[in-house]
């Protein structure tokens, strides 16, 4: 009687077991849903490793000196194409800049000319672009140019605009512990190297990965593009283009070959939509001005060469997702107003000329309070109220842009009558 409701040892041992392998069973079961979940979310096509169990010297021995560089490479669609690290590193014993390195020659810093071996097009239409040696010589100046780069750099059509003395006066002042930080840092997208070749791929195309996911999302022009003087990051993302890219762009469809694509892939526009993909009438460019019709950052606008070509390449974009008459509407709209911001910069200019005209401005750029303002009024103001209006950006036309230009001509007023009077003479 007293055994009975209680368990015998046998029996509690027996249930332990049982509690054992339920426990073990229902672990199992959530291991295998974790596995199953997380290769559900992940593509597994992304992933091959087309290094592995390779033999190349260089593969093996980087693997275990540099192995985050041998991991990015071996993912990416050159490795799969079976291009090697010697195809951008390897060069002959006298090449400019040449090191040598494990019974050959390397260069650490691959130019332009290694990927033009390959992607000749890419490179001609990058080295017409002020993407070349004109965002070079914005900070630099053409002085120190050798005659071939010189006789490069006056050929490129877009190249043509001559930068105001004024703005390069300010990598002067600032000396080089600053601008190796600033103004190299994203004009050297531009930079000749010492073989001749121009510019840095790798300013855009993130090495060793080389994905066309990451340079086609607008985050990599942001590196450059932001800032009080060209923010059209900023313009961007309040843009219906981009809200549209912030709250769905997780689905389009990055990776979709060159020259293919369409709204299917990409239902709203990106920077490299507008400006650089294939996307209906216009195809693939590294040109980056040949769909833009005005000069638009200098302190007045004016035409680019061919301007008439460039906007029907430009519209051929739009016009994939807008229909004619919204397009050519938004156009005439938007040269107004681009010519609106051109009559302000004028106003300005004529509110200084007194000054100008009886040498009362010193004769040093940036050592003045004036001097900012002035500048300001176009290079930020007048630059941003433009920048908004071609890229939907409302605010940077509105209170980034309008507002400010018009409440910097009220100062310079001010400031150039106070200027006047304290030299005696009534305006
Ligand atoms: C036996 C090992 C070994 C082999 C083989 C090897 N490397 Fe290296 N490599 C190194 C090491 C170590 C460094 C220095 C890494 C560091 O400084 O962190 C280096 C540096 C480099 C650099 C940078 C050089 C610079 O001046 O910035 C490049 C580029 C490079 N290797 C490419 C290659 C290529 C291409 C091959 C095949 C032809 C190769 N390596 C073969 C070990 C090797
Ligand atoms: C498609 C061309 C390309 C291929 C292929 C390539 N590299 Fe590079 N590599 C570059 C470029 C471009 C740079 C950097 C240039 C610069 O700094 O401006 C670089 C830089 C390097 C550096 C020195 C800089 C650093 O970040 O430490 C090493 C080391 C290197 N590569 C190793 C390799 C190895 C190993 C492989 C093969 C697994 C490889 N590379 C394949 C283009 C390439
Ligand atoms: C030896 C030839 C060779 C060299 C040198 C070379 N590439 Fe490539 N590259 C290829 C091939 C082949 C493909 C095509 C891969 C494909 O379409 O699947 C490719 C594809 C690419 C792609 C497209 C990637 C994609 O996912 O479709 C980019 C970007 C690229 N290369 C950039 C560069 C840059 C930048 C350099 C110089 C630093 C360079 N390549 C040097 C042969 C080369
Ligand atoms: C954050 C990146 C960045 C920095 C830093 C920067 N720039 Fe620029 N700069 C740009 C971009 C982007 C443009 C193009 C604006 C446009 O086309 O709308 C530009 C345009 C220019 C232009 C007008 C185009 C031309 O070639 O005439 C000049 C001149 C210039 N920059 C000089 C400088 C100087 C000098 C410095 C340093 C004092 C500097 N920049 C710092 C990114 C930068
Ligand atoms: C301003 C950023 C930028 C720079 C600088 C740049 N690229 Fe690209 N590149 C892109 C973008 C964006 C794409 C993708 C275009 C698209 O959407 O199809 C691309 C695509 C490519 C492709 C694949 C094209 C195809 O048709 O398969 C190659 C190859 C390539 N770039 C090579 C280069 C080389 C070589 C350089 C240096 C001369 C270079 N790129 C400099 C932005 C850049
Ligand atoms: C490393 C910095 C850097 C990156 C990254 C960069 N740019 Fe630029 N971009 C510049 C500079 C600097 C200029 C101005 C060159 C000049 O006029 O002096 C410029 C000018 C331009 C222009 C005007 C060209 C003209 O003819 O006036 C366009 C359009 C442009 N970039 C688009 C892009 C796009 C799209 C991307 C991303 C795919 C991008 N850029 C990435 C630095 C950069
Ligand atoms: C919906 C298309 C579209 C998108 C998206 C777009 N742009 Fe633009 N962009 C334009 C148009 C249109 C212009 C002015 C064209 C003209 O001059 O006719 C322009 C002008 C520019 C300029 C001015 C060049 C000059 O003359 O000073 C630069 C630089 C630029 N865009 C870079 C970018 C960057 C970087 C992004 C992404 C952050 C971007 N754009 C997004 C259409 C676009
Ligand atoms: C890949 C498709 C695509 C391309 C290319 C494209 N857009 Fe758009 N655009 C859109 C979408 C989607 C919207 C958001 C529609 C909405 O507001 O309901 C939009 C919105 C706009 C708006 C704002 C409309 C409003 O009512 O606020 C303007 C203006 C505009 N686009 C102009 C342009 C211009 C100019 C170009 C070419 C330089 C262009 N778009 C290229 C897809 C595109």
């Amino acid at each position: 009687m007293a055994e009975e409701g209680s368990t015998s040892p046998l029996e509690a041992g027996r249930i332990l077991v049982i509690a054992l392998v339920a426990v073990i069973v229902v672990l199992g079961i959530a291991l295998v849903g974790v596995v199953i979940g997380r290769s559900a979310t992940e593509t597994p096509e992304a992933r091959v490793d087309a290094l592995a169990g390779s033999s190349d010297e260089c593969v093996v021995c980087h693997r275990r000196n540099t192995p985050g560089i041998v991991e990015q490479f071996a993912y990416s669609s050159m490795a799969a194409a079976e291009v090697a690290c010697r195809d951008c590193h390897e060069v002959a014993r006298n090449y400019p800049g040449a090191v040598e390195h494990e019974g050959t020659f390397v260069l650490g810093q691959p130019t332009a000319a290694m990927c033009e071996r390959c992607h000749a097009t890419e490179v001609a239409q990058f080295n017409q672009s002020r993407h070349a040696l004109p965002a070079y010589v914005a900070y630099a100046g053409a002085e120190g140019l050798r005659d071939d780069l010189l006789a490069t750099y006056e050929v490129i059509p877009e190249g043509g605009y001559n930068p105001d003395r004024m703005r390069n006066a300010l990598y002067a002042i600032e000396g080089p512990e600053i601008t190796r930080f600033a103004c190299e840092s994203c004009h050297n997208i531009g930079k000749p190297a010492q073989d001749g070749s121009v510019g840095d791929c790798t300013k855009c195309h993130l090495r060793h990965e080389f994905s066309l996911e990451q340079v086609r999302k607008p985050e990599t022009c942001n590196a450059c593009h932001i800032g009080p003087d060209h923010p059209q990051w900023e313009i961007y993302q309040e843009s219906s283009h981009g809200i549209a890219y912030a709250t769905g762009g997780q689905r389009w469809n990055w990776e979709a070959e060159a020259g293919t694509l369409d709204v299917q892939d990409f239902p709203a526009a990106t920077c490299a939509i507008c400006h650089m993909s294939g996307f209906g009438g216009a195809s693939t460019t590294h040109d980056v001005g040949e769909r833009l019709t005005w000069f638009l950052f200098p302190p007045i606008s004016t035409r680019r060469p061919g301007w008439q070509d460039n906007r029907t390449r430009m519209q051929s974009v739009c016009m994939e997702c807008h229909n004619k008459d919204f397009i050519e509407d938004f156009y005439t709209a938007a040269d107004k107003a681009t010519e609106k911001v051109n009559a302000w910069v004028k106003e300005s200019d004529e509110i200084v000329a007194p000054l100008k005209e009886r040498g009362l401005l010193t004769s040093e750029p940036f050592d003045e309070p004036i001097d900012f303002l002035y500048f300001e009024l176009w290079h930020h103001w007048g630059r941003t109220a433009k920048f908004g209006v071609w890229m939907q950006g409302a605010d940077y036309v509105q209170w980034h842009g309008a507002y400010e230009i018009l409440a910097d001509l009220a100062e310079l007023r001010e400031v150039v009558q106070e200027k006047l009077e304290a030299a005696g003479v009534g305006k």
